[in-house]
């Protein structure tokens, strides 16, 4: 392995100081081994990473608000006239049918006050814009969003 690398240097040019890697540290007289990069990757192999960047690219983030807590207005529906929050779908979903509910979307969201008005918003349906991978992968970091204690709590109560 070793031994590769140092002729591999040689013959990319002995001038370019590319081959200088792990001379800074490391070595026996060199400081401590430099720390791993922490930045967070880039289009992750993790699904719930790239779950969060569809959820904010895909405008999710303006309805279900910064993760998926909810909240924000909408007059008369029946979910208390604002919209849902995402943290809680584990209990209510499969990922299978959260994939679904993401792709259908609610066209017409139910009022509260049959007579009142109709809310402004409805849930837009993603079908035809997201591939199923991208479903899964904002499925994926829906589920993450679960609240750890309840996780816990809904354990036990799975349980019986
Ligand atoms: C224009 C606003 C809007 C946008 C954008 C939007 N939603 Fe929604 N969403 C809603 C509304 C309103 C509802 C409630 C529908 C109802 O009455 O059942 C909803 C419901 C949902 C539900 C069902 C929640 C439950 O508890 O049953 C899920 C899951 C969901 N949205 C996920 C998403 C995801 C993921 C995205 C982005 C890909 C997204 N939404 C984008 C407005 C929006």
């Amino acid at each position: 392995m070793n031994s590769k690398l140092s002729i591999g240097c040689l013959l990319l040019g002995l001038a370019s100081t590319g081959c200088n890697v792990g001379g800074r540290g490391g070595g026996p007289t060199g400081g401590p081994r430099p720390e791993p990069s922490t930045t967070v990757p880039q289009a992750s192999t993790d699904p719930v990473v790239r779950g969060a960047v569809l959820y904010h690219d895909n405008g999710c983030v303006l309805c279900h608000a910064e993760a998926g807590k909810g909240g924000k207005k909408n007059t008369n529906s029946e979910t208390g006239g604002e919209i849902n929050g995402l943290t809680l779908v584990k209990e209510g979903y499969s990922e299978a049918e959260l994939i679904d509910k993401i792709a259908s979307g609610v066209d017409k969201v139910g009022k509260d006050d049959p007579e009142g008005v109709t809310p402004p918003y409805h849930m837009p349906h993603f079908g035809d814009w997201l591939t199923h991978q991208e479903l899964s992968d904002i499925a994926a970091y829906l589920f993450s969003l679960y609240p750890a204690d309840r996780a816990a709590a809904f354990d036990n109560w799975d349980e019986e």
